[in-house]
């Protein structure tokens, strides 16, 4: 399939969440077009192996293990990524979590199960994460008079889920968090856009059934479940220069919603 350039050579951008699933098709595909990556997530070893495969398209890559759910981590490695590069085009925040299950669990065995940490640690993730990522780049954007912030939520943040509430909850805070930096940094050409994704084929998704996967495949009017480079590609039309729209949300499965 034919590359659309979006002028992305030479930019510099941070995604997080880059080891695996969307976040790694969001890097892979950003180094295509020419740009600078910097890799934030917790695991080292998910982000060398990204890291190699951004390698071949000939840009700078940087690995910053880091929880964008602790404030300070985010921040030390925006300052280390400044520090090299000296700007920081766009950040793509997609980092995520989902339930781990016990074997023979189903998500929808949860649903009362929460208590209070394990409740909010959806909320530290999803949309303190952004917060935490977005407060950290955003001085360094206003001194460019330039950025790019694309959140990846979910569609079940707006349709609701009727297996983990704290995750649908954290999806919805995301989105609207998403409007509110979009209309106080606007004055300063900094976007902030949102993707959410239907089902999406990647490790967060691997203890679905084929059933569960044929399931949403059969209820999708585009007809299969998404790969994370169809997520990759909606996320990159957000990243690019030429952009008058901001605060927006776009749901990307498929035409399930
Ligand atoms: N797959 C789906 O069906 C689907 C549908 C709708 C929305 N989404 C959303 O899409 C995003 C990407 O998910 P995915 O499907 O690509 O899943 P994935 O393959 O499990 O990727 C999630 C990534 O986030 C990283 N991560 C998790 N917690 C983190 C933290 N505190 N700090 C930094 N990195 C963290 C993980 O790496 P480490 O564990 O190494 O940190 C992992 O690489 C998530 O926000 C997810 O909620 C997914």
């Amino acid at each position: 399939m034919q590359y659309i350039d979006y002028g992305f050579q030479g930019r510099t951008a941070i995604i997080t969440g880059a080891g695996s699933g969307i976040g790694q098709a969001c890097a892979v595909e950003l180094a295509k077009g020419g740009a600078n990556v910097a890799l934030f997530g917790r695991r080292q070893q998910p982000l060398e192996e990204t890291a190699q495969e951004c390698l071949k398209y000939g840009g700078e890559v940087l690995i910053m293990p880091v929880d964008v759910s602790d404030r300070v981590q985010s921040a030390e490695g925006i300052i280390e990524v400044y520090a090299q590069w000296r700007r920081i085009d766009i950040l793509m925040n997609v980092a995520g979590i989902e339930s781990a299950l016990e074997p023979g669990q189903e998500l929808d065995d949860l649903f009362d199960t929460f208590d209070e940490e394990s409740y909010l640690k959806f909320f530290s993730v999803h949309s303190w994460g952004h917060y935490n990522m977005n407060l950290a780049v955003i001085p360094i954007m206003q001194k460019q008079h330039f950025g790019r912030v694309v959140n990846v939520t979910s569609v079940t943040g707006i349709t609701g889920q009727w297996s983990t509430p704290p995750y649908t909850a954290s999806k919805a805070a995301a989105i609207l968090q998403t409007r509110a930096f979009a209309k106080k940094y606007g004055k300063d050409n900094i976007t902030f856009n949102s993707i959410s994704p239907g089902m999406v084929n990647t490790p967060m998704k691997s203890g679905s059934s084929p059933e569960e996967f044929a399931y949403v495949a059969s209820l999708t009017p585009l007809g299969h479940v998404a790969e994370p480079i169809e997520i990759a590609r909606a996320a990159l039309f957000f990243a690019q220069e030429n952009l008058f729209v901001t605060g927006q949300n776009l749901i990307v499965d498929g035409g399930s919603n």
